[in-house]
Parts: structure tokens; C-alpha cells; sequence
């Protein structure tokens, strides 16, 4: 290898996972008006089955529990591409077209919620529930949880729901390189691998040993 190509290949792998050195969490709490929580921001795409597991598993069932100490933040774009020419902005995603539009409907869902997280949360959980079908499940969910599908499906299908999407597309290439779908980053820290696989088996305990830290929801987390 020549000199300079030695200095890029390491630079690129020293640079793989770029929070590895960081620590695994910080034990800060979040505070906006009367709500303190923990952060989680979950970087994801509406077909892949890993980010579907987390979502049912984990990120459901956590913010049942501990929803009114969390903030959390959907990014639903992964390893999907932005090309704009000539004024228009059109995607490509890792599992096709059909995930760029489910990309979409999460991304219309979220903007729809933005005021309840609880509920952002239901309704991408409950598309996740038969994933393949994040139109027909976009439907079905909102009804189910009193969202507008009116408002939902003309911002998926205009522009509105392109130019979310390409919002969420920056927000996941400042993450760059990502190692795996879904990342997710409490308090805006990825922290390590065995981070990230520790929040994928248990968002709850990762959450939990915050709040306890802060003498926030011990009932809840059993201390
Ligand atoms: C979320 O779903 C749970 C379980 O179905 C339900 O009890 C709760 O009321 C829902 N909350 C919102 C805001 O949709
Ligand atoms: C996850 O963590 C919580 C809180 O620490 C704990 O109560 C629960 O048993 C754990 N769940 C699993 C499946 O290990």
C-alpha cells in the first residue's frame, strides 16, 4: 500500500465505530417542563426484521412502562440513499421501493404524534406487527390508535413525506459509518458494540440504570 492509502485505511477503521471509546452511557437527565427522562433515539427501516424485533421486544414494551421517562426520537431511514436532481429528491432503500414508502408512512406517523411519544411508538409498532405491508398496516394502525390517515397518507404520498425522509437521511449520515440496523443512542450516545447489543437485549434495564441513577421511576425498575 502506498503511504497516503496506509493513512485512509486507518483513519476509516480507526473511525468504524466512532463513539467505541466513549462511555457506555451517561447518567444525565433529560428535563423539558415538568418531564425528566432518558433520551432514545432509534435509527431504523420499516422492512428489516431486526429493527421490527426491537420495536415489538423492546421499545414497545419499555415505553409502556417507563413512557413518561423517555424522549424518544424515530428515525426511520437506515441504510437508505438520497438522490436529488433537478429539484426532485428521490430514495433508495436497502430492502426496495416498498421500504422507502414505509419509510414514509413511519416518517408521516411520527410527524402526526409529535406530541405524544407513547402513541408515535404504538402506531410504528403496531405497522411493524405485519411489516411488509407498512400501507395497508399504516391504515389500520392509525384508526386503531385515533390518528389521521388523511393526514398520514397525503403527507406520505406528496412531498411532504419526501422532504421528511430526506431530513431523517442527514440525521443518519452524520452517524456514518452505521455497523447495524437499528442503531439506537440513549442520551445521544452509541457508545460501544456490547453497548449496543446490551440496549438491543434490554432497552429497559439500559433505561432503568439512568433513572435509578437519578432516583427517577425506582418503583418501575424495581429498586
Ligand atoms: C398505547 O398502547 C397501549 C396498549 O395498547 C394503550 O394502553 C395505551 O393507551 C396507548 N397509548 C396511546 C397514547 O396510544
Ligand atoms: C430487563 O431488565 C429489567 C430491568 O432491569 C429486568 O427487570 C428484566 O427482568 C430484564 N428482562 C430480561 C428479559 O432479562
Amino acid at each position: 500500500m502506498e503511504p497516503l492509502s496506509i493513512l485512509i485505511a486507518t483513519l476509516l477503521t480507526s473511525n468504524a465505530f466512532p463513539a467505541e471509546d466513549g462511555p457506555d452511557f451517561s447518567y444525565d437527565i433529560i428535563t423539558n417542563g415538568q418531564k425528566k427522562g432518558v433520551r432514545v433515539d432509534v435509527y431504523y427501516e420499516s422492512l428489516c426484521p431486526d429493527s421490527r424485533s426491537f420495536f415489538i421486544n423492546e421499545l414497545l414494551p419499555t415505553v409502556h412502562k417507563l413512557g413518561s421517562h423517555m424522549f424518544v426520537h424515530l428515525i426511520p431511514y437506515g441504510r437508505a440513499e438520497t438522490l436529488e436532481s433537478g429539484g426532485t429528491i428521490e430514495f433508495k432503500c436497502q430492502h426496495g421501493a416498498p421500504e422507502c414508502l414505509g419509510n414514509k408512512v413511519h416518517a408521516c406517523v411520527i410527524e402526526n404524534t409529535l406530541t405524544d411519544n407513547v402513541l408515535a411508538v404504538n402506531v410504528t409498532s403496531c405497522i411493524f406487527e405485519e411489516y411488509f405491508q407498512p400501507t395497508n398496516n399504516g391504515e389500520k394502525c392509525c384508526k386503531k390508535f385515533g390518528v389521521s390517515w388523511d393526514s398520514v397518507k397525503t403527507c406520505t404520498y406528496g412531498s411532504e413525506g419526501s422532504q421528511l425522509l430526506k431530513k431523517y437521511g442527514d440525521m443518519t449520515n452524520r452517524l456514518l459509518p452505521i455497523d447495524f440496523i437499528p442503531t439506537i443512542a440513549i442520551n445521544k450516545n452509541r457508545g460501544s458494540r456490547s453497548y449496543q447489543a446490551a440496549i438491543l437485549k434490554n432497552l429497559t434495564n439500559e433505561v432503568c440504570k439512568i433513572l435509578k441513577k437519578n432516583s427517577i421511576a425506582t418503583g418501575v425498575c424495581g429498586v
